[in-house]
């Protein structure tokens, strides 16, 4: 049995499991026939790689292929949407990608506090069972895959942040300090910000909400600026590197991008910074504040200086998109197989 951890965000799907990591943006196209598939020359930092899968008869690109290969694209903002057209793709595509041959999985996923009562046992349903996946490589080879996911485990997805904290890899309780205290967890993602306070373990219903200040939000004020500039509408899963670089290039133009986006930046921050400050107006006695999220890496330094009270420094250099995911699966091993010794090779 393999434990898997599953986050899908609405900007990037996020697995862990079984000592590899897989990330990809939340967009699927319809799958074309590529009739040059060769890389033109060998170009050995290529991270993006050929995701293609069948799903229910269906062909997509998924991730960064579909961005670049398909005519027609899907990718949205809406819960209901996401979930009923979304969700069951990304997360099997990510799970056939991650378990060799036909290994059982128990997948701990998640959904944002906002829509976690409503839609945990549809999303739970919709995973679990024996699903048939093609995986078809960069080459037009296919390889029919059956996933079976055994269990499935539905949390609000800044726990996956508090799990990551709180246990080490085998699952057992690492850091005791945040069994005893009174955490505020601020998960800033794509298009959701997460709100939520552990208590002593305990979790605040009062002090857990899930509002629409997601980096999208920031994203959206660049890309209006950059259509009445310069006539391209750029979606908004396109900025993350012109943003992270500063500048973006269109149709030969170079647009700098570095004063705009401190500003809106800003302005998010003081609005996500505003949610904190009404949402845990009672809970004044928090021993500490966790950001985190891939959002919350980038608004980190708007935001820590605008937080009243200790902010948990978190390991920099890390990839925080991976945060939940990471604490999904030290949950799921938690759950099925604490105390068991780590899967060796020879097990897979
Ligand atoms: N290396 C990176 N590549 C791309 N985006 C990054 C990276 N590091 C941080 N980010 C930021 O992370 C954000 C996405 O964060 P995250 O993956 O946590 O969101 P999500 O979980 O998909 O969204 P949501 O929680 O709203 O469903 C991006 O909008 C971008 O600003
Ligand atoms: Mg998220």
């Amino acid at each position: 049995m393999e434990i898997l951890g599953i986050d899908i965000g609405f900007g990037f799907t996020k697995a862990t499991g079984g000592g590899q990591d897989l990330v990809f943006k939340s967009v699927l196209g319809e799958s074309t026939d590529i009739q040059f598939r060769e890389e033109m020359l060998a170009a050995p930092d290529h991270d993006d790689e050929h995701l293609q899968v069948e799903v229910d008869g269906k062909s997509y690109f998924v991730g960064e292929l579909a961005e670049r290969q398909s005519n027609v694209r899907f990718f949205t903002l809406d819960q209901e949407q996401f979930i009923g057209k979304f969700a069951k793709v990304l997360a099997l595509s990510a799970a056939a990608r991650m378990v060799k041959g036909f290994v059982p999985i128990n997948l701990v996923t998640g959904l944002p506090i906002g829509s976690y009562r409503k839609h945990k046992d549809e999303l739970a349903k919709l995973l679990v069972g024996e699903h048939k996946v093609t995986l078809v490589d960069a080459d037009g080879r296919r390889d029919e895959k059956s996933v079976s996911i055994n269990k499935v485990r539905v949390i609000p997805q800044p726990f996956g942040s508090l799990f990551n904290l709180m246990l080490n890899d085998l699952g057992e309780m690492g850091d005791k300090r945040l069994v005893r205290e009174k955490i505020g967890l601020i998960d800033v993602g794509f298009r959701t910000s997460d709100y939520t306070i552990s208590d002593k373990m305990r979790y605040s219903e009062r002090g857990s909400r899930t509002t629409d200040s997601g980096i999208a939000r920031a994203f959206n004020v660049i890309s209006t600026k950059l259509r009445e500039n310069s006539g391209v509408n750029v979606e908004l899963y396109r900025l993350y590197e012109a943003i992270d670089r500063g500048s973006i290039k269109i149709r030969g133009k170079v647009y700098d991008l570095k004063s705009l986006t401190d500003q809106v930046f800003g302005q998010l921050a003081t609005t996500v910074a505003n949610e904190v400050d009404r949402l845990w107006v009672d809970d004044w006695d928090i021993d500490a504040m966790v950001i985190t999220g891939g959002g919350g890496a980038v608004l980190a330094k708007y935001l820590q200086p605008l937080l009243n009270g200790e902010v948990m420094a978190l390991s920099p250099g890390e990839d925080m998109r991976m945060y939940n995911v990471r604490g999904y699966r030290k949950f799921g091993q938690h759950l099925w197989a604490r105390g068991a010794a780590p899967a060796t090779p020879a097990e897979s």
